[in-house]
């Protein structure tokens, strides 16, 4: 199981303690940026050419952790303009603040329609220019209006081999139904659930001694693979969608990593 260990466990949740005292003082270097960002953004946008990605997560964020690790490796050429995030307890947000993203949190029970905590998300996004949504663990459905806002701008990673699996809870559903690779998707998002064009998977193994745990940990680690370099193809207009189906332009398979197909965009 070593071998499976997700580059997660460099920034695991026991770690907090020690972070702290560094989150707080970047907090208030962030929330004047922050403040300052929005007339910042044309002067920005001219210098910078890089794509300008908003995230929206509700949970653990170790998606949101391999998009910034790959930005600062210089293998992603983009920026993480905002994070938004719908649960203030989400260690997606103390990421942001640690890597002195801007956060915005909105709490979908102070409005009362779902349209409504959208709208307020749309007009955060459009604030911050943004050009591509990248849905990391992101516990909402979004409505037509918001898919329609932003349409094949919006990617989401899903840890099953779709159209197998989709939904919730499915890592144990792939364990039960006793099958023998799984792995994840990402995918634009539509109006169904997890039926957008795929962009790219990866498939891992199911082992007979599998926990949800154990094999969630393997296929979390292809997750941290695919999604930067989802974001790449877009990135560079390579991503083609002929009706459902979605071509690489300048595409050329690699054998070196069989089980993720396209394969050829890493390291
Ligand atoms: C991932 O397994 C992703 O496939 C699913 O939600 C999980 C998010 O994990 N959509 P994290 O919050 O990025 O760690």
């Amino acid at each position: 199981m070593k071998k499976f260990k997700t580059q997660d466990s460099k920034f695991n949740k026991s770690e907090p303690k020690k972070q702290e005292k560094k989150l707080k003082t970047q907090d208030s270097k962030f929330k004047i940026r922050n403040s300052e960002l929005g007339s910042w953004n044309s002067k920005l946008k001219i210098q910078n050419s890089k794509l300008r990605i908003g995230v929206l997560a509700s949970g653990n964020g170790s998606n949101l952790q391999a998009i910034v690790d790959r930005i600062q490796d210089g293998k992603l050429d983009a920026r993480v303009e905002i994070v938004v995030s719908d649960n203030e307890h989400a260690y997606a947000v103390e990421r942001a603040k640690h890597s002195n993203i801007p956060v915005h949190i909105v709490d979908y029970r102070s409005y009362p329609k779902r349209e409504e905590a959208e709208e307020y998300i749309i007009t955060i996004l459009r604030q911050y220019d943004v050009e591509l949504v990248v849905l990391a663990g992101y516990m909402k459905l979004m409505t037509k209006k918001f898919i329609n806002t932003f349409p094949l701008k919006i990617m989401n990673i899903h840890p099953a081999l779709l159209p197998a699996f989709p939904g919730i809870n499915v890592i144990q559903k792939a364990i039960d139904y006793g099958v023998k690779f799984t792995g994840c998707t990402v995918h634009f998002i539509d109006e169904g659930t997890d039926t957008g064009p795929i962009i790219i998977q990866a498939v891992v193994p199911v082992m007979d001694d599998d926990t949800e745990e154990t094999l969630a940990n393997r296929i979390h680690e292809k997750e941290h693979t695919i999604y930067p370099v989802a974001i790449q193809l877009f990135a560079e207009h390579r991503l083609v969608v002929k009706d459902r189906r979605v071509f690489v332009q300048d595409y050329t398979y690699s054998e070196q990593e069989p089980f993720i197909n396209p394969c050829n965009q890493q390291g």
